[in-house]
Parts: C-alpha cells; structure tokens; sequence
C-alpha cells in the first residue's frame, strides 16, 4: 500500500488523513503537538494511522508528501528541508499553503523540483478543488504526479500557469471578504444577512456556473458583451476598504452570531459538511470522485 506522510494535524492536516486512507493510501501524520495521539484518535475513529512528532522518522519512506503545517514561511522552510533530506528523490513534496509562493517555501531547498503546492479548500475530503501551484523550479513530472495523485483522491485538480501569492482561489475570496467586513463596518448589513445573502444568491450562483459563464448568461443571448455595455457600465462606485482599526466590531458580531468553543465549531461543522454533502451528488460532483464534476 503507498504511504502518504501527511504533516501537520490541524484542521486541513486531519482532513487529508481521512481522504488518502478513503483513497486507499497508508496514512502516517506527524506533528509536534503533545496532544497528537488523542487527537487523532477523537478526530480519526476508525481511520488506522501512524502517530509520531519525529518528522524525519515519518518521511521515510513516505511515497507522498502532503504537508499542513502552520501558514508560516520560516516553518515551512524548515519542515521542507527536513522533507527534503528524509525523502526519496522521486517523491512529491506537496504544500497546502493558502497564499505562500512556492518559490519561496523551496528558496535554498535541494528537492526544490520535488515541491509544489497543493491548495486545497476546506474540508479537502468534501470541496472538490485542489489548485496545483508549481514554483519555477518545480519539475514537469512533480506537477504530473501531485495532479495524478488527487485526481485518484476524487479531487479536481486545476493547475496554475505561474505562481502568484494567494494563488487564484484566495485572491478571489480576499476581494470578497473584505468588501463583506467594510459592507459590515459601514453598517451596511449585520454579519448573518450578508451571510443568508450571499448563500441565497453568489453562493448558488457559484455552485452551478463559474463568473464568466455566469456573465454570458446574465446578459441575454448577447452574451457578457452586453451586461458589461449595459449594467456593468453603471457600477461605477469606489469599493472601499475595511477599517483594520474597526476590526473587532466584526468578530465581536461573528462570534456573536456563531458562538465559539468546540461544541460551537462541532454543530457549525456538522451543518457545513451535511449540507455540502447534500449537494455534491447532484451538482455533479461525488464524494470522493469528482472528476470533472459533471458541470462541462
Ligand atoms: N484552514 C483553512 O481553511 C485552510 C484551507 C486551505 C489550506 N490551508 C493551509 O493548510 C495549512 C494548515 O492549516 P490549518 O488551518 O490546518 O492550521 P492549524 O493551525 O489548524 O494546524 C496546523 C498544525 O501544524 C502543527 N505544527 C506546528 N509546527 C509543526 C511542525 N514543525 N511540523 C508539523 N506540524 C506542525 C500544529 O501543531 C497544528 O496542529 C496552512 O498552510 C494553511 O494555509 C488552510
């Protein structure tokens, strides 16, 4: 059985683990964290993995890394040059970093055309994507693999043409988030209406036709030619920005709307993962195959 070391045992880190072992891949996590083994025994009942906070012990003999360690460049530098010198020279090296350039994660590493990062979007067992960000250095049959390895997973993988901080996905989620937070903080709407809003409209939007396609709907059989003549000439408005000074207001208002602690996160994850659950099958997409999610 092929041995993925995933590393890192956090929220993304403990929801690979559960996809590599459904995809049928021994499981190894490694994490400093003193509280490992009761973790992944409350967070992966029924999953067998491997437990250890010796990373190095952990990589070898790894046929694939996927690494979930904190979103920190000196941290991941340094869990990469462990990786680097613990790995065979034909296995993936694989970040799950949010926004960090691949480059830099590989600066000054020997397995540099081993690394590549592998974005995926949280929970990566349900959310189909998984955007594939080569560094320059990054070799031709890296990107292969890792794209082989998460199509097998079930997952989408969309490659990128060049590296960029915050790839694709998270530039787009920044843009909106912070139009959300400065909406919020100009007292616009509160925190649940924007959320029902976006659910109700962008959000359903989003889950059947991307924003292009969407635009050469949204202007008739004339396509996104004319909404951009005809509507999209009108939003001539500043977008504004949020206001760091501001920010608590915002939180106060999230964790007052959502609550906090672990039986809060617990119900809001099990509505999230149910709810996503519902509608993967008919989108298209299947739990642990979405393949091209059947939205061609
Ligand atoms: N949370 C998200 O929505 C999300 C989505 C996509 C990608 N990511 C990325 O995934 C990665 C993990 O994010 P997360 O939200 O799971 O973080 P997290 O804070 O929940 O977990 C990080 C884990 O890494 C462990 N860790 C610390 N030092 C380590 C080391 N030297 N070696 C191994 N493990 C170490 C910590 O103990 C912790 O358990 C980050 O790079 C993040 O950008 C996060």
């Amino acid at each position: 059985m092929a041995v993925v070391t995933i590393v890192g045992a956090g929220v993304i880190g403990i929801s690979w683990a559960r996809l590599f072992h459904a995809g049928g891949w021994e499981v190894r996590v490694s994490d400093p964290r003193p509280d490992l083994d009761e973790l992944v025994t409350r967070e992966l009942a029924g999953v067998p993995v491997t437990t250890t906070g010796d990373l190095a012990a952990a990589a070898t003999g790894a046929d694939f890394v996927q690494e979930a360690g904190p979103e920190r460049i000196e941290v991941k530098k340094e869990v990469f040059a462990i990786l680097a010198a613990h790995t065979r020279d034909d296995v993936v090296l694989a970040s799950s970093s949010s926004s960090l350039l691949p480059s830099l994660i590989a600066q000054d590493n020997p397995a540099a055309d081993r690394m590549v990062v592998g974005h995926p979007f949280n929970p990566p067992e349900l959310m189909p994507l998984v955007e594939v960000v080569p560094g320059p250095r990054t070799a031709a049959h890296t990107v292969e693999r890792a794209i082989e390895v998460y199509r097998e997973l079930g997952k989408l993988p969309i490659r990128l043409k060049k590296e960029i901080p915050g790839f694709v996905g998270n530039r787009l989620q920044k843009v909106f988030n912070d139009q959300s937070i400065h909406l919020v903080q100009q007292g616009v709407i509160d925190v649940k209406d924007l959320d029902d809003l976006v659910r109700a409209s962008l959000g359903l939007r989003w889950a059947v036709t991307g924003p292009f396609e969407s635009g050469a709907l949204g202007g008739g059989p004339a396509g996104m030619r004319h909404l951009m003549e005809h509507v999209g000439s009108q939003m001539a408005f500043e977008d504004g920005r949020p206001d760091p000074a501001r920010m608590d207001e915002v939180l106060d208002a999230v964790e007052e709307t959502y609550g906090t602690g672990e039986s809060a996160y617990e119900r809001l994850v099990r509505r999230r993962d149910g709810r996503t659950r519902a509608v993967l099958g008919p989108l298209g997409w299947t739990e642990a195959a979405s393949g091209d999610g059947g939205q061609g």
